[in-house]
């Protein structure tokens, strides 16, 4: 049943939310949240960690640029009673922005609560995400409110699932029988149709279903070129393709959760995460005019120690990846991190917490007959322009020798050049192979 909207006021409001954090198998308070709101409007936010939250030694920081604890905690006691702000320029937290639904999200909590297109304030978007949104965080109006929504629903109900979301798509409303995508279509963001799916071991996947106008089978494609990327030596997590009727679903793994065998049973461990728009403090229409290197400084300031090269080389591999394949949606929302915890010293403290560049995820080519190609984000001296020329021209800033940055050009060239081959050995069909066959480019043009 859908359920009736507020009234929304002409006036200024205040909401109060409690911002849980998932730590070691259960959710924790850490802090509250309120939002400042003048009808749909969002005024501005603040937050207030709780005491017990940060004198606790296994906190997590929320955000890591307004919020942020410190390398070794150092910077706790300054956050200590404030009523912390978000970064200059955003009027909500990166990290609680990240954990609210985005385009698709936004249309199915619109279908549930009967309101028109974006036609909610964003607190009324944040309490409707599922209980499987990205990461750690959760968000309750009280704490006798002690479990979260439903956020994901069983792989048997896949097909119901794309029928829902069909209809979403065209607008159309949803009956009784195809309600839980209202539960597993709100957790996570992006713009295309997509649901979290259990399966039978209680393992979550996000599932991706093909889109109103899709000119090609784009999660066969999708797909296809994860597992390209994987062969190519980037860090992939496991995906699968399924097909339901004659429609192609792609199911990535989900990376923020782990899962641990306790003596009452499976636990799952959820990791915060957030984007790389949040890691550089950025609003949405700052994006564009990031580039990679920032994401590579921003790594050396943020990553625990033995990651920073590790991940630096990685990033500089998705960033060729993304010109020899024309993924030109590699927006700062497309790269996120997950928080790592560190070690556990002798009194107990976890020192050189930071955080991780997480698996590859929304990489699809896009068919182009420009020969000038540009990505999202800017790739080097020649700003955005898509060249392995321009990728190589700042490698020193990726903790890269010239010998080491061509070498991963190299190591990803020999797979990606023989995409073709391996998308038939995938199961990838000769029509889907022409219609995307634009997007991939040979080496003369990409120098
Ligand atoms: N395997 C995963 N595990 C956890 N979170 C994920 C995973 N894959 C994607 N996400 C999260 O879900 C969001 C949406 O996924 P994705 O980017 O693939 O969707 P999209 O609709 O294609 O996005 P876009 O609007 O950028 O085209 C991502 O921004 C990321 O936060
Ligand atoms: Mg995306």
């Amino acid at each position: 049943m859908a359920t009736k909207l507020k009234h929304h006021t002409d006036y200024e409001q205040e909401f109060e939310l409690i911002v849980m954090m998932h730590k070691t198998g259960r959710f924790t308070p850490a802090g509250m949240l309120t939002l400042r709101e003048l009808g749909l409007e969002t005024l501005g936010s603040h937050f207030q960690y709780g005491m017990n939250y940060l004198n606790a030694k296994d906190s997590v920081e929320l955000d890591p640029v307004s919020l942020a604890f410190g390398i070794d905690g150092d910077n706790k006691k300054n956050l200590r009673g404030n009523k912390n702000v978000p970064a200059p320029g955003l009027l909500v937290f990166g990290a609680v922005r990240d954990a609210a639904p985005d385009a698709w999200g936004r249309r199915v909590i619109e279908s549930r609560l009967s309101a028109p297109l974006n036609g909610l304030p964003e607190s009324t978007y944040l309490r409707h995400v599922g209980g499987e949104r990205i990461g750690a965080l959760d968000f309750r109006e009280s704490l006798d409110d002690t479990t979260p929504a439903k956020g994901a629903v069983s792989i048997h109900r896949l097909q119901y699932l794309i029928e829902a979301a069909d209809r979403i798509d065209q607008g159309l409303p949803i009956p009784t029988s195809l309600e839980d995508i209202f539960d597993a279509g709100t957790s996570l963001g992006g713009m295309r149709p997509k649901v979290t799916i259990a399966d039978d071991d209680g393992v979550l996947w996000l599932a991706k279903f093909p889109s109103q106008g899709d000119r090609l089978n784009v999660p066969m494609i999708e797909t296809a070129t994860m597992w390209l990327a994987k062969d190519a030596g980037l860090d992939v997590p496991e995906i699968k393709l399924a097909t339901i009727g004659d429609q192609s679903v792609m199911m990535i793994k989900r990376f923020d959760r782990r899962y641990v065998q306790a003596s009452d049973g499976m636990q799952v461990h959820r990791t915060h995460m957030v984007s790389s728009l949040t890691m550089l403090g950025c609003s949405e229409d700052q994006s564009r005019s990031k580039n990679y290197v920032e994401i590579a400084d921003m790594i050396r300031g943020k990553a625990p120690i033995d990651k920073v090269k590790s991940d630096s080389a990685e990033l500089f591999g998705r960033m060729v990846f993304n010109i020899m394949v024309s993924n030109d949606d590699d927006h700062l929302r497309n790269h996120a991190f997950l928080h790592s915890m560190g070690k556990e010293s002798k009194d107990g403290e976890f020192r050189e917490q930071g955080w991780q560049l997480s698996p590859l995820y929304d990489v699809m080519p896009r068919p182009s007959i420009g020969t000038d190609r540009y990505l999202h984000l800017g790739v080097g001296m020649q700003g955005r322009l898509a060249t392995i020329g321009n990728a190589m021209s700042m490698h020193g800033r990726f903790g890269l020798t010239q010998a080491s940055s061509a070498a991963i050009i190299d190591r990803i060239w020999t797979v990606v050049r023989e995409w073709e081959t391996y998308f038939e050995s995938y199961g990838v069909d000769g029509k889907q192979i022409s219609l995307i066959s634009p997007a991939f480019r040979h080496m003369d043009v990409l120098r």
